[in-house]
């Protein structure tokens, strides 16, 4: 049996222990195990690697991805699918494991459905997926910017400043309410709750009037200003049809400034959320699902998922995993609300 395996979408920490796990669990079984490179531009372009013992040897504690990503989808340009398809015969694949987040399993579920032997495996940074209780990368990403907020509080503090964090989560704001909770923001903003400026002044004066003289908000790259648009970096869309966030901090920051009069500063974690060696967490949840999604392969199960349900690793159809957005929980936002202000 040869099976394939490839990453795709945004990278995040967790992805070297999934590929450790499918090739450490692949060789057990007797299995050929062949990475596709760069996501599904790799199966386009028929680009791969040679993975073994010896390849995934030390990867356990890197971030990134060793096989690289992309965000082609080979939905999108006009040959590409077919080329795919092909490729997917010369490389003389069973079965293939894709690692990535609603573009990239969208992907693998319509490829699914026109006779592909695949299975996935969840990962983004975002959390936003739907089946699964946790997808890798979240830790990490979270526990970054927890620290981010920790270190923004003691120089809010000293300059008695009003620190803004910019976090990503795209239109899920399952980073900025956990590490908001976690580093004791004052404010939490997410895409799921439209931003009331004049609400966000009265808490920070209301604090301040308590004799605080320093405020930490918290906001999501895709919260939204009440009646207003998405604020965005780039219109131009990605492969997967993204708009490229960022910048709602900037505008919050000087709103805020202008309404309350104190110095307001802005700090945008980006990309060094996504970057660095995975926790624990990541790198646990990733072994796992990596050993699972080959038992999956083992036992033919294809167009599923292997998912995070309480503290077992289940298998879900690819098409539930992709068909909805996974939102904050409204029970988790209210508890953060109790320390607004
Ligand atoms: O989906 C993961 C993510 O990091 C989002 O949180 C963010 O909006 C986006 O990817 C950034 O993408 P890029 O790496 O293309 O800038």
């Amino acid at each position: 049996m040869r099976i394939g395996i490839l990453t795709g979408g945004g990278d995040c920490p967790g992805l070297n222990p999934v590929i450790r796990a499918v090739v450490r669990k692949a060789l057990i079984e007797g299995y050929e195990i062949i990475g596709i490179k760069n996501g599904w531009k790799g199966l386009v372009e028929n680009d791969t690697m040679a993975l073994d013992i010896n390849t995934v040897s030390g990867i356990l504690p890197k971030g990134g991805t060793i096989l690289g990503t992309s965000r082609t989808n080979p939905y999108k340009k006009e040959g590409d699918l077919l080329k795919a398809k092909d490729n997917f015969k010369k490389i003389g694949l069973d079965a293939l494991i894709a690692v990535g987040g609603e573009d990239t399993l969208g992907v693998a579920s319509k490829l699914s459905k026109e006779g592909l032997s695949i299975v996935g495996v969840p990962k983004t940074i975002d959390n936003d997926l739907s089946a699964t209780d946790y997808t890798f990368g979240f830790d990490t990403a979270l526990n970054v910017a927890m620290e981010c907020i920790d270190r923004l509080h003691t120089t809010a503090e000293s300059h008695h400043r009003i620190m803004v964090a910019e976090v990503m989560g795209r239109h899920a704001g399952w980073i900025a309410l956990e590490a908001g909770i976690a580093g004791g923001a004052d404010m939490i903003l997410i895409p799921e709750v439209a931003i009331d400026v004049d609400e966000v002044c009265n808490v920070i004066k209301k604090r301040h009037s308590r004799g605080k003289t320093f405020s930490i908000i918290v906001v999501s790259e895709g919260a939204q200003f009440k009646g207003s648009e998405m604020v965005l970096q780039e219109k131009k869309l990605d492969a997967f049809g993204h708009v490229r966030l960022g910048g709602i901090g900037e505008e919050l920051a000087a709103q805020i400034e202008k309404r309350t009069g104190y110095e307001t500063r802005v700090s945008v974690l980006g990309h060094i959320q996504r970057g660095g060696s995975p926790t624990a967490f990541d790198r646990v949840l990733g072994t796992r699902l990596g050993v699972k999604a080959v038992e999956l392969v083992k036992n033919k199960k294809f167009g599923k998922m292997v998912a995070l349900a309480g503290i077992k690793i289940i298998d879900v159809p690819l098409e539930d995993a992709v068909k909805a957005l996974k939102t904050v929980d409204m029970e988790l936002y209210d508890i953060a609300k109790v320390f607004f202000g």
